[in-house]
């Protein structure tokens, strides 16, 4: 059974195609069948973060009617697959969201996990690509505008009937102005399922054009995007033993 799952957030930046794009190739690293589809028709760059920014077809293409989305689904080498969107201002113009949740039903049957980068915002093409999931995974960070933006989305996907998964509290600090986790699950009623902490390899990542999953996979945010993977598909993920030094194996023993 194909589950789609929107990746929705309200506000922007917040760190939804970083979240799609390393969940995709996770899943993938687990045995799941997965597809990435840019739905973000605006801006999109989920290309970007996977190291293919242009592609001859694109979801653009598909909602115009003027390629099938088996014509725009493009393998990543490490076989992930992956629907990207167009970067033209013509694709911009000429392209609305409306037919995204038939295109998106072409998919169901094949792969085990539809992850789908939405927009951000709550315009009609973020809203669009709520409706047309069957569940939602909220990302957000830990401090009162993201926070109220993803509560908004969660009301959005209730009334539209997609299942809200839980929250992604993604950029964590650990400074003291942050909302903690319980805070943040009291205001958006909905448990956090993710912590990933603010990690200096995301940036290095996106500009080896490759997920922080792969391109450091030991690393902090690494590390919890896998265990959310682990998460979705019903397992566990248990990370590498770090290498210990003597201090900490002394400390260990006198432990
Ligand atoms: N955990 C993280 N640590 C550090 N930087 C991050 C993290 N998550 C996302 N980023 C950075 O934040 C920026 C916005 O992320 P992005 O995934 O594009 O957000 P959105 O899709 O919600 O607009 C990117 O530059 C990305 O590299
Ligand atoms: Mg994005």
């Amino acid at each position: 059974m194909t589950r789609l799952i929107c990746v929705s957030s309200g506000k922007g930046g917040v760190g939804k195609t970083t979240v799609t794009a390393n969940l995709g190739a996770a899943l993938t690293q687990f045995g799941k069948d997965t597809v990435v589809v840019d739905a973000n028709l605006t801006n999109p760059n989920l290309g970007f973060h996977l190291g293919v920014p242009l592609y001859p077809k694109t979801l653009h293409d598909v909602l115009r009617g003027e390629a099938h989305i088996s014509e725009a689904t493009y393998l990543h080498n490490s076989g992930l697959k992956v629907i990207p969107a167009g970067l033209s201002i013509e694709d911009l113009k000429s392209t609305s969201p409306n037919k995204l949740g038939g295109v998106l039903l072409d998919l169901v049957g094949e792969p085990d996990v539809v992850l789908i980068d939405s927009a951000a915002g709550l315009g009609r093409e973020a809203i669009k690509a709520i409706e047309s999931s069957d569940e939602l995974l909220l990302v957000t960070n830990p401090n009162l505008p993201a926070v109220t933006d993803a509560l908004k989305t969660a009301n959005i996907a209730e009334e539209c009937g997609t299942k809200v998964l839980g929250v992604v509290l993604n950029r964590i600090r650990k400074s003291p102005s942050e909302l903690s986790v319980e805070e943040v699950e009291a205001m958006i009623g909905h448990p956090v399922i993710a912590t990933i902490p603010e990690d200096k390899k995301v940036a290095e990542s996106l500009a080896m054009k490759s997920p922080v999953v792969h391109h450091r996979p030991d690393s902090s945010a690494a590390t919890e995007l896998k265990k959310l993977a682990a998460h979705l598909s019903g397992s566990d993920y248990v990370p590498k033993a770090k290498k210990r030094n003597w201090i900490t194996r002394i400390f260990g023993f006198l432990n």
